[in-house]
């Protein structure tokens, strides 16, 4: 079974060169290792957006025409939208039952938010589940892998210990002991003694590599049920089953894209390269950057660590370029302009083959909806099965 990772981002508009080289590249690589869903998380813009909705719907189109234009590719990945599969919606609210609020008082980004985004009074509901409709997004596909940036590491950890609870929960059925036994006897002698070994390790020492190997050899087993593979995983760690296996993490390495001030390149700052730029507004946006401002007049030498023009070389340009810039700056052989002609090529021809593809997918809206629709029917198919379980283990299969 190949590992689903599970991606998502708010629609807010055009995409900028941050998200490209901040998110979008890596899950360019990723698309190629795993199997890969990617989705607009609508429903998170509306816990900000909800006197403004209607921002949302161009916005989410806009974002997923960037996602194919940077090289997304629907054969390899799965894109879709979370309004569009309702079962994130059906889980998030069986799973809120059993949450206890100091949970989503707790998380770091619920006060921050609140805190900067003082307009749009995010004392709601909505708002202290934002993190938990996210658990309900990883846990309806069962991920095992979640891409994020360090401000989301907490939603995913909040993801861990809501499915352990929920497992705690409803993963128990009787004689489970029992039945892990049988299980582990159909293992095969050799495996049996290995699990066993593992589970000692891990639950006596409490090392964890010993609870990853387990998962692994559990995972391998070919003649066993889906259902005994669940109970071998939960006996691996305590007493109960796993419905809702514990996501992983997968740190975003930040390659932090700088803005055009030198600070992270957002929105909220408006210092932004949009992934559809003009390239006369990009030659623009460059030439007016900042520099050192040392550098008053031509011949006055300055310094590559105070300019932000630097940082855009540590991205665009090659060693000889680099130390070109290096010499030139300091003994102000070169002057801010010229310094600046290599970002602006660059730039321009990392921006060429994205907006010509752009371009294709906004002259045929069709074929991108098509994308989507093919996305949301596939992931549902999942999204079910999960819900059909969850319904059973908590008893509500009464209809
Ligand atoms: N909260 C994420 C962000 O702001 C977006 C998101 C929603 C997400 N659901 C998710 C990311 C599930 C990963 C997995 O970036
Ligand atoms: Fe910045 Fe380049 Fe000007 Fe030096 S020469 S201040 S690095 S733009």
């Amino acid at each position: 079974m190949s590992q689903r990772v599970l991606s998502g981002m708010r629609p807010t508009g055009q995409l900028h060169l941050g998200h490209y080289h901040g998110v979008l590249k890596n899950w360019l690589e990723l698309q190629h290792q795993y199997q890969c869903y990617f989705f607009v998380a609508d429903w998170h813009a509306l816990t900000t957006e909800y006197r403004n909705t209607k921002v949302i719907a161009q916005s989410v189109w806009d974002m997923v025409i960037d996602w194919l234009a940077v090289g997304i590719n629907p054969g390899e990945a799965t894109l879709f939208i979370q309004s569009r599969v309702p079962e994130h919606a059906e889980l998030h609210l069986l799973l809120s039952m059993s949450t206890p609020l100091s949970w989503l008082e707790r998380i770091p980004t619920y006060k921050d938010q609140q805190e900067k985004l003082k307009e749009k009074d995010l004392a709601t509901y909505g708002f202290l589940g934002y993190p938990l409709l996210q658990s309900a997004d990883i846990l309806v596909y069962k991920a095992s892998k979640v891409p994020v940036g360090e401000d989301q590491v907490a939603h995913v950890e909040l993801t861990r210990e809501i499915a352990r609870r929920f497992n705690h929960f409803y993963g128990r059925e009787p004689n489970f002991e029992k039945k892990a036994k049988d299980a582990i006897r159909k293992m095969g002698k050799k495996n049996a003694k290995l699990y066993k070994q593992l589970r000692k390790s891990y639950q006596e020492h409490g090392i964890d590599e010993a609870l990853s190997t387990g998962q692994a050899l559990v995972e391998t087993l070919q003649n066993v049920s889906l259902g005994d593979k669940k109970r071998l995983l939960g006996y691996l760690e305590g007493e109960t089953k796993t419905i809702l296996p514990e996501p992983e993490a997968l740190l975003t390495p930040t390659a932090k894209m700088p803005g055009l001030d030198g600070q992270k390149m957002s929105k909220s700052y408006n210092n932004t390269i949009s992934l559809r730029e003009e390239p006369a507004s990009v030659e623009k946006k460059i030439r007016t950057m900042r520099t050192d401002p040392a550098r008053v007049r031509r011949t006055d030498p300055g310094s590559p660590e105070k300019c932000p023009v630097w940082q855009f070389h540590q991205i665009y340009s090659n060693e000889v370029v680099k130390s070109w810039v290096q010499n030139g700056c300091r003994s102000a052989g070169i002057g801010c302009i010229e310094c600046k002609q290599p970002i602006i090529k660059a730039i321009l021809a990392e921006l060429a083959p994205i907006q010509e593809r752009a371009k294709r997918y906004i002259e045929e809206p069709e074929s991108v909806k098509a994308i989507i629709a093919e996305g949301c029917e596939e992931v549902r198919a999942a999204a079910s099965e999960t819900l059909e379980e969850v319904r059973q283990v908590m008893g509500l299969m009464y209809r």
